[in-house]
């Protein structure tokens, strides 16, 4: 057994040996600052040594066996490493970023694109990814709401587990293990800045960010990433709380865990540790492991265990978890297993995975409005005016955790037009700027290739490269010069469709009147302009659900669904004053949670409940009919979200609590039931244990968290 084989092994390993399994450095690549690096040499020495137990960014099945090789046959107990790598929306085979993955409402999918992610990495020698990012954001100023799961608590938690399950798969060579991170509750880093601060009640902290964590956990990840971030007052890499007593005994999580980059040592810059022996110390006694790029524990566990500090017991637990893991994925017996290099070859950016990012960039696509049902656009048009300079770069469609995607190998929108529509149907003007600021000059050009068209397509929005980590913007807006832009091609008279591409979701209150239907792009990876093109054109009905609400203003943000209902929800007064609202914008978003078009309509009726009352263990049924009352067959996600009106602590307006994707033929129409268990009914207390109060319940069905039908219930 594998704990037998561990506790052999720790016996027969030096201290220092032991701190080298828990240094993990970089091969050539920085994701982070690039600190004091000792350079290829050094580290190549440092592995010799067995100072270091796995490195992240060494990539391909050549390099990462050559290094391998430096480990198991030249380290005095020659323990293999681990290769992790951000494989975070594909590896070559770039899929849509996470955040529009999770507006599919399609487990099946999404799993199935972790694994082709997995698969491809796997074949290059990476046994680990640092992903599923589980961090509920509600803030689209923060940078990496790209790579998340946006702000349902139960939702994300689905998606979380379908990553770690399509990642994971069956733990043989041809996957990768998962990282959930960022533990715990980076989402909520204040002002959307990134590597900032946190703060929050334990009763927020249990309902609202631990749910997509736990869920993941609980699908088996075989490791864990602390953020960057503090939770009551304590970097999260030494929050005993969050680290021992929830993950650990709570959960019963029995994996290893990892630092984010250098996150141990700036313990040190936040004011938490005095100098980095300190810092190392309050990690390892939180509980945490392996430090990613800090060099603390290969530097100050000898002196630490020297000193009576830490006692081998508690330094063997961390190093046996990671041990543990490589035991579990066979890389004693076979270390270089996932360095194949023929496998390599025939597995990166096949027709199948194209295909499947194809279908993954298609089911993400969210279209916002749709005036006059300009979209499709049915009939060939003679004369289409592309405009806009994102539709004509691939380098923009990529963001940052594009790990070995190659932008030469993206469809632009551009392309996937002219491949829709063939023959020169397409002029093509670049509208703005690379940095989405505009001129009179590019405006003016055009406007006069909209006179000449049928319809005018403009790709507006911001470069992909503005997603990710450590790219926090204080304005998520569409720039001035493409509100200028879009303004003078409305005043043309003719029809306007608004492509956005951005990886977070924008403020696009400023176009809506210059608009006449608006396609929400995300970044979508490989297979972006074919999946926007078969939108546009109607090959394939936008079905996609927005998982962030679209602030009104930027000033309204953080903007969520499940927001609390307050002391004043509505006019107090009678005369209009006195009630939570802003003065200037309306207190809603511009887009709610759950919404997205599609070229048919969808009607809903007969909201019915099995019952008015029910017990605890007695499940309630739920039942509406919807009609597809359109003229197209489609997809509709149909949504279930209840409401606690009064308990022991005060509960969201609307929780989302079920919800089932569907297909309706034109003029179909089916009764959609649900089982509504007493748990969704119930909530957690501050010291996370879950709690059911009796008491009156709506339940709301719709296809969107705004527009529903409603009945009222009561838990008795
Ligand atoms: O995995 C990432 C993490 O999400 C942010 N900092 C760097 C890590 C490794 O690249």
């Amino acid at each position: 057994p594998v704990a037998t084989r561990v506790k052999d092994l720790l016996g027969k390993m030096t201290v220092e040996e032991k701190a080298g399994q828990l240094n993990q450095l970089t091969g050539g690549a920085f994701t982070g600052p690039a600190l004091n690096d000792a350079g290829q040499q050094a580290k190549m020495q440092m592995v010799r040594e067995g100072k270091i137990g796995s490195m992240l960014n060494v990539i391909g099945a050549a390099e990462t066996k050559a290094i391998q090789e430096i480990a198991v046959k030249e380290s005095r107990l020659g323990i293999p490493l681990l290769f992790g790598y951000d494989v975070i929306h594909g590896f070559k085979t770039i899929f849509p970023i996470p955040l529009a993955e999770a507006c599919s409402w399609d487990l099946d999918q999404v799993q199935k694109n972790s694994a082709v992610a997995a698969r491809e990495a796997a074949a290059a020698g990476i046994h680990w990814t640092f992903a599923p990012m589980c961090d509920i954001s509600n803030d689209a100023r923060w940078g990496r709401v790209m790579e998340g799961i946006g702000e349902d608590p139960w939702y994300g938690g689905l998606i979380s587990a379908a990553r770690v399950k399509g990642l994971q798969g069956n733990g043989d060579e041809k996957h990768i293990l998962a990282c959930v991170k960022h533990f715990a509750a980076y989402g909520a880093v204040e002002s959307g800045r990134e590597y900032n601060y946190t703060d929050m009640s334990r009763v927020s902290l249990w309902n609202k960010y631990l749910p997509p964590y736990e869920a993941a956990v609980k699908a088996g990840a075989a490791s864990v990433m602390n953020g960057f971030n503090t939770f009551e007052g304590i970097p999260v890499s030494a929050s005993k709380y969050l680290v021992t007593d929830v993950l650990k005994k709570k959960w019963g999580f029995n994996g290893f865990l990892v630092s984010d980059w250098n996150s141990f040592g700036e313990m040190v810059n936040w004011g938490y540790a005095g100098d980095r022996e300190e810092a190392a110390l309050k990690a390892l006694k939180a509980g945490s492991m392996i430090d990613m790029e800090s060099k603390l524990m290969i530097e100050y566990i000898p002196a630490l265990v020297k000193k009576g500090k830490i006692t081998v017991a508690e330094l063997d637990q961390a190093v046996g978890a990671v041990l543990a893991a490589k035991f579990k994925l066979g890389l004693f017996e076979s270390p270089y297993k996932f360095s194949d290099e023929a496998r390599e070859k025939n597995t990166m950016f096949t027709p199948e995975n194209r295909q499947q990012a194809l279908e993954a960039a298609q089911g993400a696509v969210i279209l916002l409005k749709n005036n006059n049902h300009v979209l499709p656009v049915q009939k060939t048009p003679a004369r289409i005016a592309l405009i806009g300079h994102y539709a004509n770069s691939a380098d923009d469609a990529f963001d940052f955790w594009i790990a070995q995607g190659d932008a030469a190998n993206a469809v632009t929108l551009k392309q996937g037009l002219e491949t829709v529509w063939p023959g020169n149907r397409i002029s093509f003007t670049p509208g703005y700027l690379a940095d989405g600021s505009s001129t009179n000059a590019l405006i003016d050009e055009a406007v006069a290739q909209a006179r000449e068209a049928e319809i005018v397509i403009v790709n507006i929005g911001l470069s992909g490269k503005l997603a990710g980590e450590d790219r926090s913007l204080a304005a998520p807006v569409i720039p001035e010069g493409q509100v200028q832009l879009l303004k003078a091609l409305k005043a043309t008279g003719k029809p306007v469709v608004a492509v956005v591409t951005a990886g977070r979701p924008l403020v696009l209150t400023a176009i809506e009147e210059y608009t006449d239907a608006i396609v929400y792009g995300w970044i979508l990876g490989t297979e972006s302009g074919n999946a926007l093109a078969n939108i546009i054109s109607g090959k394939v009905n936008p079905s996609a659900k927005t998982v962030v609400s679209f602030p009104y203003a930027v000033g309204q943000i953080p903007v969520y669904y499940n927001h609390f209902q307050t002391g004043r929800p509505v006019e107090t007064d009678g005369k209009g004053n006195w009630f939570s609202r802003y003065r200037d914008i309306p207190r809603e978003p511009l887009y709610p949670f759950g919404f997205g078009l599609s070229y048919t309509s969808f009607k809903y009726e007969g909201l019915k409940l099995s019952s008015n009352v029910i017990g605890r263990t007695q499940p309630l049924q739920v039942s509406v009919t919807v009609a597809n009352t359109g003229e197209f067959d489609g997809e509709e996600v149909v949504q279930l979200y209840i409401r606690d009106h009064a308990a022991s602590i005060i509960r969201p307006v609307k929780e989302l609590k079920g919800y089932q994707k569907i297909y309706l033929k034109k003029g179909e129409s089916r009764v959609v039931s649900f089982t509504l268990r007493s748990d969704a009914l119930s909530f957690y207390d501050a010291d996370g244990n879950k709690v059911l109060e009796n008491g009156a319940f709506t339940v709301f069905v719709g296809g969107n968290s705004r527009d529903v039908l409603e009945a009222g219930f009561e838990l008795k």
